[in-house]
């Protein structure tokens, strides 16, 4: 089962705007994120949910798929139905940098409970943090570190996990049908003897 929510988590770049993810949903996936590791248990990370016009404002702040410059994703009409916004609250540590690790666990968390329902989701660390404070008024303690965008799939995005290039490249691709290729390396190349 594990495996399997592993493999269907890939990074969607196509939504289907016709069925927005539920608050509750989002929220039962951010309470399943609380319980993850936190480093001495600090707990730093804070979360800002928006629902379909809130992604819409936020998602001209957001950069997609830059190995993609051809593509324009996600595509008009194709926008995630949904954002979390995951915070660093400075006044839980001071040093955002702190918190790296808690924000992997917690994304993972997040994406993995989100797939369990049927959803799918991309990591967005291209984003312009400054901006999107501003425009969801996120009190100034809290820095913006992830955005996490959300939606159900869109049948026009089929992903397809491939082996790493013998030289090592594994940067992702898309062909000629639209069918986008996640190059990962092989276990025996990522174990060291
Ligand atoms: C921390 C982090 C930041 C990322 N930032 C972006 C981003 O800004 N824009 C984007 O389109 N994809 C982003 N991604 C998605 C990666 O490109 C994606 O994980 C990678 O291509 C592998 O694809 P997969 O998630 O389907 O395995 C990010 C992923 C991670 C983990």
């Amino acid at each position: 089962m594990l495996r399997e929510l592993i493999y269907e988590n890939r990074s969607y770049r196509s939504f289907d705007e016709s069925m927005p993810v539920p608050k509750e949903k989002i929220l039962n996936w951010i309470d399943n994120a609380r319980l993850a590791p936190s480093a001495s248990n600090r707990q730093p990370l804070k979360y800002k949910v928006l629902d379909q016009k809130g992604a819409e404002k936020v998602l001209p702040l957001t950069r997609w798929a830059a190995a993609l410059p051809d593509f324009q994703l996600p595509p008009e009409g194709h926008h995630p139905t949904a954002f979390v916004v995951i915070c660093h609250d400075t006044s839980v540590f001071p040093d955002s940098s702190a918190s790296k690790v808690d924000l992997g666990i917690a994304a993972m968390t997040l994406l993995l409970s989100a797939v369990e329902d049927g959803y799918v989701g991309c990591c967005i660390g291209s984003f312009d943090a400054e901006r999107v404070g501003e425009v969801l008024r996120i009190p100034e303690r809290m820095e913006p570190v992830l955005m996490i965008a959300l939606g159900a799939p869109s049948p026009d995005e089929t992903i397809i996990l491939a082996e790493a290039k013998k030289d090592g490249d594994t940067t992702y691709y898309r062909d000629k049908h639209n069918l986008h290729f996640v190059p990962k390396r092989k276990l025996e190349d990522i174990i060291i003897e």
